[in-house]
């Protein structure tokens, strides 16, 4: 990996920071985008630290489209030649809530600026010769046939109270598997591939959470989910996919807990993605004209 660049989103914690690392240490110039500059700098610098390859740093705040534009353009300034692109950052928001830009909250962070950091980033993918997106999403995904009409959770947004997962969050996921397994059959022409994950379930503090949400994740006793995984095993999809010599000419897949499987049935409804595609480009050129 050495000197390939490697742009991660929402990499200043958990399993994606680990991932970062891992591929910092590989020799990657891994190029952080990060929320919060405090804690972007702390992930800098916990990396450097530990294996003497410092990241560079990029801020945006995802939620919003004129951020995700911006620091795509600086990034692509940075960076002609992009070898791989990890879309990481979400999150599950627990009730319907409106950007200031007037999109959803989870659709507008868990989607579209996933959609648009590989719309913008195209170029700088295909210059590289070979470039990897992959793309984190989950297998909340699995519970929550995606509907049209309902994209943003305009009609239903599936507050739930216990485990704090909104279908919305589902739905959010579904957007990101259709979004891949498109990307895998737009983009092959340019020679980049597209694959997605679910991390299983990694019990991490969030900045965005709760007090009461961290206190739960600290004090959950592991017997009572012993599915759980930990944040270096996660990560290991992430250095796989972006980096495995036999990763290199797969596409169009997804790995749940690190293996291989299906995703929902829907997601490979060839037609619907379609019209999602479709749909979007409309909401974003709308959005900006
Ligand atoms: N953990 C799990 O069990 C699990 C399971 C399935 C899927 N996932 C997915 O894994 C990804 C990582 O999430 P996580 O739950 O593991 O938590 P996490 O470690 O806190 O990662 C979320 C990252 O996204 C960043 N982020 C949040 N909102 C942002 C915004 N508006 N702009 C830019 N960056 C933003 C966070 O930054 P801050 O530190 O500033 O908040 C953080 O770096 C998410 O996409 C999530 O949907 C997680």
């Amino acid at each position: 990996m050495r000197d390939k660049v490697c742009v991660i989103t929402g990499s200043n914690n958990g399993f994606a920071l680990v991932a970062a690392h891992r591929l910092s240490a590989m020799g990657a110039k891994v190029v952080m985008i990060c929320r919060s500059r405090e804690r972007g700098q702390a992930a800098q610098r916990q990396i450097a630290e530990r294996c003497a390859n410092e990241p560079e740093l990029f801020i945006a705040d995802l939620e919003l489209q004129s951020e995700v534009r911006r620091v795509a353009s600086e990034v692509a300034a940075a960076h002609p030649k992009i070898d791989v692109l990890v879309n990481n950052a979400g999150f599950a928001f627990g009730k319907r809530e409106l950007t200031r830009e007037g999109f959803e909250r989870t659709f507008a962070l868990n989607y579209l600026a996933y959609f648009t950091l590989c719309r913008a980033l195209r170029p700088q993918l295909r210059a590289a010769g070979g470039a990897r997106i992959v793309n984190t999403a989950s297998s909340a995904h699995r519970q929550n046939p995606l509907r049209l009409d309902n994209l943003q959770g305009e009609i239903e947004f599936g507050e739930r109270l216990f485990p704090p997962l909104p279908k919305m969050y589902g739905w959010s996921n579904v957007c990101r598997i259709m979004l891949t397994l498109e990307l895998a059959e737009r983009y092959a022409a340019d020679g980049i591939t597209a694959n997605c994950f679910c991390p299983g379930l990694v019990m991490v503090e969030r900045a965005g959470a709760t007090a009461a949400q961290n206190l739960m994740v600290k004090l959950m006793p592991r017997f009572l989910l012993p599915k759980t995984r930990t944040p270096e095993e996660a990560a290991e999809t992430i250095v796989y996919l972006a980096s495995a010599q036999d990763a290199a000419a797969l596409t169009g897949a997804y790995f749940e807990s690190g293996q291989r499987v299906r995703a929902a049935e829907q997601c490979y409804d060839g037609e619907v993605r379609r019209q999602l595609w479709a749909r979007t480009e409309q909401l974003l050129d709308g959005a900006q004209a």
